[in-house]
């Protein structure tokens, strides 16, 4: 087994804990996740939604991503760091979980 996919099964136990235990009981969603995820980290600069244009002109839509390539290949680059060409896009990297919520996020982009 893969160290993602123990991280990856680790969070799907804790989260099952939590819900058996928490007052707060609520269903994991990774669309919801990954949408407040890139809402909150993203959204300054990518356009982020359906639609509407990205606040800095020269990052991608996020819509748009798909056409350049597959965003399943974003998901290791968003745990690794993702790093492009431009200085202004700052260095992130994520939980493998919340790399995953934010690809299930952008595939709802994709039409
Ligand atoms: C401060 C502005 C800024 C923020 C915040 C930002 N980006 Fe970017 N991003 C950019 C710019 C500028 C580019 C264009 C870089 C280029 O063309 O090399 C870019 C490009 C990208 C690309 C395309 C890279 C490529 O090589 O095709 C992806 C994917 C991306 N950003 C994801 C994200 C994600 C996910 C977040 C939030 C976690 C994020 N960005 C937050 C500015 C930003």
């Amino acid at each position: 087994m893969n160290e993602a996919l123990c991280i990856a099964l680790g969070v799907v136990v804790f989260l099952g804990l939590a819900m058996v235990g928490g007052a707060a009981a609520q269903e994991f969603d990774p669309v919801e996740d990954g949408r407040a995820l890139v809402t909150m980290y993203c959204a300054d600069c990518h356009a982020t939604g359906a639609t509407g244009s990205s606040p800095l002109l020269i990052a991608p839509r996020f819509r748009d991503l798909h056409k350049r390539y597959d965003v399943e290949f974003l998901s290791e680059a968003l745990v690794e760091g993702i790093v492009t060409a431009h200085a202004e896009m700052p260095e992130f990297e994520f939980d493998p979980d919340q790399a995953a919520a934010i690809v299930a996020y952008l595939k709802t982009l994709e039409p």
